[in-house]
Order: C-alpha cells, then sequence, then structure tokens
C-alpha cells in the first residue's frame, strides 16, 4: 500500500509573529507568510505549520485563544488566511493548522457567559469550574500548579460581587481548561475542525493533546509540575494528563479528518503535541483509529551522546512500528531552547526553560556545529521531520535578552526564576543589511533581535557553499532523491563515539568522539555537516551522508 504524504514529510514550523512582518508594526503577519512561501519552496520542505493566529489577546502568544473560526487582526483577516492556504497549495506545499482545545481565552464568549452565569449553570459546566476548600471556599480545590508556574486555580467574583467558585487552568490564568465530559464541548471541537477543513487545510496540530481529560476526582498530585509525564507505565499517572479518555476523543476527530479525504496524497492529518513518555504510552496517540502522528519529544531531549542517540532512535522506531504509525524527529520548536544553542551547554545540563544573560552561556561555535551535525543525522532517519523556522539558518536562542522585553507568562509567573520561551521565539533575519534583518519594512520587531543576528541572514548564506541554508537544502534535496523518509534504517556502528546507519543505499555516519574518524575507503561523500580534514577523516561533532 502507499504510505500517505505525511509518513515521510518534511513539515517546516511557523510561528507567525516571529516570521515576517508586512506592514511594519513589528508583529508577522499572514500575508508577510504568503510573501514569503517561494522561501519554503527552494528550502524543500513538503507541508507548513502554523502556530495560532486566532484572535486572541496574546496572553500566551496566541496559545489563548478567543475565537476560533477567524483570524487575529494583528496577523490579517480571513480572507488573508484563504489566500495563503491556496498560494501555499498551489506551490505543492500543505498546510497545518493549530488546534488549541485543552483551554480557550478568558477572552472567548464561552467564559464571559460563564463568569455571569450561576455555579452549576450550564455555561460554567463548559469549564471546570469547582467550590473551595475551608469554611469560606477561600482555597484552591486541590493542589495542582499551573505549568507556567503558581498554583493553576483562580477565584472568580460572582456577579453579586461576593468572592466565588474557582475555575482550573493547567496553564495561564487567561487561558481556563475546557470541560471534555461536557458534550456541547465536543460537539463544538467537531465544528471547529469541519470549518478549517472546509477551508483546505490539510491537518492540524492539536495543542496539549495528552491534558483534556482529568481524572474525575480531581485528587492532589502533591508533585510538582511538569508538562512531561515521564512515567514508568505501571506507576501512577498525574491526574491531569495521559488519561484513557482522551483517546474517545481522537478517535471521533479521527472520523471526521478522513471523511474529508484518506487516500496517501489526501490524507488530512492529526499531530498529537503530548508530552507523555515511554514512547510506547505515546504511541497510543497514533493507534491505526487516532492520530496520524505525535511529536517526539524524547528524541528532542536526548543528550549528544552516541549511546543516547543511539538508544532513543532505536524505542522510538520500535514503538512507533508497534502501532503502524511514522516515527517523527523534531529538535527545535516555539517552547524550548533553540538547538543551536541547547548544544552548546555541556552535556548533561537539565534542559533550561530560556537564558538570560544572567545564566552560564552556551558554546555559539559548538552549539552551531552540533546542531548542524544533529540535523543531518535527523534528516536521514526513515519518518517525518519537524523543522523550527529559523534553524535552516542555525538561527541560536536569544539568550541575552532584556528582561523587560520579555513576554512569555512562564517568566512573570515565575517571577523570573524560568526565563521562559521569549529567546527562541525572535523574528528572523532574511536580509543582512535591511531594517529588522528583513523580517519587515521598518525596524520594528516585537522583541529585540541581537545584532549578531546580521551574519545569520538568509540572503548572507544563500549560494554559499557550506552555509547551514545550504546544508539544510542539499540534505532535503537528497533525502527526497533517496526515499529516506520512507526508507529502513540498519545499524552499522553503535559503538561510544560513533554511530553509523544505511536507510537504503546510503550511509550516515556521526562521530560524537574527540579524534577524527576515518570512512570505509572509496566513500563518496554526498553531504557532511561541517568539512571533512586533509585526509577525508569525520572529525569530531560531524555527519556524514556518503555511498559506500
Ligand atoms: C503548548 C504550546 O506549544 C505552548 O506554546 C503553549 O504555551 C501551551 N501548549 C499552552 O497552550
Amino acid at each position: 500500500m502507499t504510505p500517505g504524504w505525511w509518513t515521510e514529510a518534511v513539515i517546516y514550523q511557523i510561528y507567525p509573529r516571529s516570521f515576517a512582518d508586512s506592514d511594519g508594526d513589528g508583529i508577522g503577519d499572514l500575508p508577510g507568510i504568503t510573501a514569503r512561501l517561494d522561501h519554503l519552496v527552494e528550502l524543500g520542505v513538503d507541508a507548513v505549520w502554523l502556530s495560532p493566529f486566532y484572535p486572541s489577546p496574546q496572553a500566551d502568544a496566541g496559545y489563548d485563544v478567543a475565537d476560533y473560526r477567524d483570524v487575529e487582526p494583528l496577523f490579517g483577516t480571513l480572507p488573508d488566511a484563504d489566500r495563503l492556504i491556496g498560494e501555499a497549495k498551489r506551490r505543492g506545499l500543505r498546510v497545518i493548522v493549530d488546534l488549541v482545545p485543552n483551554h480557550t481565552s478568558s477572552a472567548h464568549v464561552w467564559f464571559a457567559e460563564a463568569l455571569t452565569a450561576a455555579p452549576g449553570s450550564p455555561q460554567r459546566q463548559r469549564y471546570v469550574f469547582r467550590d473551595g476548600l475551608g469554611a469560606d471556599g477561600g482555597e484552591p480545590p486541590n493542589d495542582w500548579q499551573s505549568v507556567f508556574g503558581g498554583p493553576a486555580w483562580t477565584r472568580v467574583t460572582e456577579p453579586d460581587g461576593r468572592p466565588g467558585q474557582w475555575y482550573l487552568h493547567l496553564f495561564d490564568t487567561a487561558q481556563p481548561d475546557l470541560n471534555w465530559d461536557n458534550p456541547e464541548v465536543r460537539a463544538e471541537f467537531v465544528d471547529v475542525l469541519r470549518f478549517w477543513l472546509d477551508r483546505g487545510v490539510d491537518g492540524f496540530r492539536v495543542d496539549v493533546a495528552h491534558g483534556l481529560i482529568k481524572q474525575a476526582d480531581l485528587a492532589d498530585w502533591q508533585e510538582p509540575q511538569e508538562i512531561l509525564s515521564g512515567r514508568e507505565v505501571d506507576k501512577p499517572r498525574p491526574p491531569m494528563w495521559d488519561q484513557d479518555g482522551v483517546h474517545e476523543i481522537y478517535r471521533e476527530w479521527r472520523r471526521v479528518v478522513d471523511s474529508y479525504g484518506s487516500a496517501p496524497q489526501d490524507g488530512r492529518v492529526l499531530v498529537a503535541e503530548a508530552w507523555v513518555e515511554p514512547a510506547e504510552r505515546l504511541a497510543r496517540y497514533i493507534r491505526p483509529d487516532e492520530m496520524h502522528q505525535a511529536f517526539n519529544f524524547e528524541y528532542l531531549l536526548a543528550a549528544w551522546t552516541a549511546p543516547a542517540q543511539y538508544a532513543v532512535i532505536t524505542r522510538s522506531l520500535e514503538a512507533t512500528d508497534a502501532v503502524g504509525a511514522p516515527t517523527t524527529w523534531v529538535l527545535s520548536n516555539h517552547d524550548v531552547v533553540r538547538h543551536a544553542s541547547r548544544l552548546g551547554l555541556p552535556i548533561g545540563t537539565p534542559r533550561p526553560n530560556g537564558i538570560g544573560a544572567q545564566d552560564p552561556q552556551p558554546d555559539a561555535g559548538l552549539g552551531l556545529r552540533r546542531a548542524r551535525a544533529a540535523t543531518l543525522l535527523m534528516l536521514a532517519l526513515p519518518g517525518s521531520a519537524y523543522l523550527y523556522q529559523g534553524e535552516e539558518l542555525g538561527l541560536p536562542e536569544h539568550t541575552t535578552l532584556p528582561d523587560e522585553a520579555r513576554q512569555d507568562p512562564t517568566y512573570h509567573r515565575t517571577r523570573g526564576a524560568q526565563r521562559g520561551r521569549d529567546g527562541c521565539r525572535v523574528p528572523i533575519p532574511w536580509e543582512a543589511d535591511a531594517p529588522s534583518y528583513g523580517f519587515g519594512p521598518t525596524d520594528a520587531s516585537w522583541l529585540p533581535q541581537p545584532p549578531s543576528w546580521s551574519e545569520y541572514a538568509l540572503d548572507r548564506q544563500r549560494d554559499v557553499p557550506g552555509s547551514t541554508y545550504e546544508v539544510y537544502r542539499a540534505a532535503l534535496r537528497l533525502r527526497r532523491e533517496h526515499g529516506l523518509g520512507r526508507g529502513a534504517l540498519r545499524w552499522l556502528e553503535s559503538a561510544d563515539e560513533v554511530l553509523a546507519f544505511a536507510n537504503d543505499g546510503l550511509r550516515v555516519l556521526t562521530n560524537f568522539g574527540p579524534a577524527p574518524v576515518p570512512l570505509p575507503e572509496g566513500a563518496e561523500v554526498l553531504v557532511s555537516s561541517a568539512p571533512l580534514d586533509g585526509t577525508g577523516h569525520v572529525p569530531t561533532d560531524v555527519t556524514v551522508w556518503f555511498r559506500a
């Protein structure tokens, strides 16, 4: 059977605020994206995933949706979205949009109605409202913490002016959790799926896919909040994550998306953002009648050592093979420190939630060298790969953002203890000598761009042999030519310091160790993440694709 397009697709994440600004207000927008689509064709990706562009007060950069069926004026209009979808399709690019079903914005009409309605009313039952504990109900209903820091409950003032019930928000106060036990909520989201499918989208990236159903008794959890549930299969699961009830929701959605097309080249897809471990547990989201893909965050989190990479790749392939789904690979997105910086921290550093000027700084040169090696390794793996805007330029994290510029609620809710995610969300550089590096027609940029970014600009890298951009382009072209995404991996070497594998006719070697490693006699190098040394050896932190 022909595999579906998504099984081998390279999907490029666009973060609309920071991709391209057409009107010079310092915030990227949909017409800006449309005008830059040719870049993605030149790069050689198959699809784009757009982070949310819906009406939103932007309390969490658009992951607080006030209206699921329209476009935020900052980003454009609904006709702009239609144009973007149409222009992408015309160029052979598929379009995946973000769906945020765990919570709405507090500015959503449903939440406004809930606040003016009585406890127990149908309007409140769309969300998770509860009476507080203690004599006057002044204590939150349980001890859950918000992922962004602080308590996961906020008390409302009732219409009569008295302190009243509490509502649950696993994220910011401005992101009340929906009650997915309520059939009205389920019907609403099926309708939202249809709304965007009717406009021609090819699928949905489903935000917090592991969070929709909470354990019915909302039992205390007594452990710090971690979005990654990180549990062994037989250990108790956190009462807010990865509850078995979520799967029924995705089975229903699968029927909906399949009704719009399920043929290999026509399939509409569902992609789970589910921070669930271990890999076997995550694979439950992509059983044949559920979603099509799930982000592989275990891979993103794996240390840059040969044994760790070998283990996570092997485990990932086994877990997804067991349910007949494609494996996915990802190294960067809008929630984590960019891999060009993350890999420049000492191996073993716990994953930082942002980096600030006061923190130990990554080694930029080492980080970029490893990032390029990591990307080349990733793009040779069978399955589907996700790229995050700017990584094709080798863009680092902005690690010295002034604190007053920070906008991520994480920073504010933890009083700066967590620097947050702004450093990976800075508008990207297109032209070295233009205002805002070509992000928009003016100097305006909603987060300041560091001066060093001129050297990463696209126009400094295009057609420059060996630039990060040209390495990405070459790899994507070869990946397509060799059908690597639908290939099969065969390990050739998994030593302490070297990994080597074959994917169909192509061989891949990554050297993690300190000493250069020879290639087999007569090897024909197709692309390498950095130049080989004069004797054709593979230096430290380099990946090579070759024919032997
Ligand atoms: C995951 C999204 O990727 C992140 O940016 C957002 O803050 C949370 N979900 C809450 O919607």
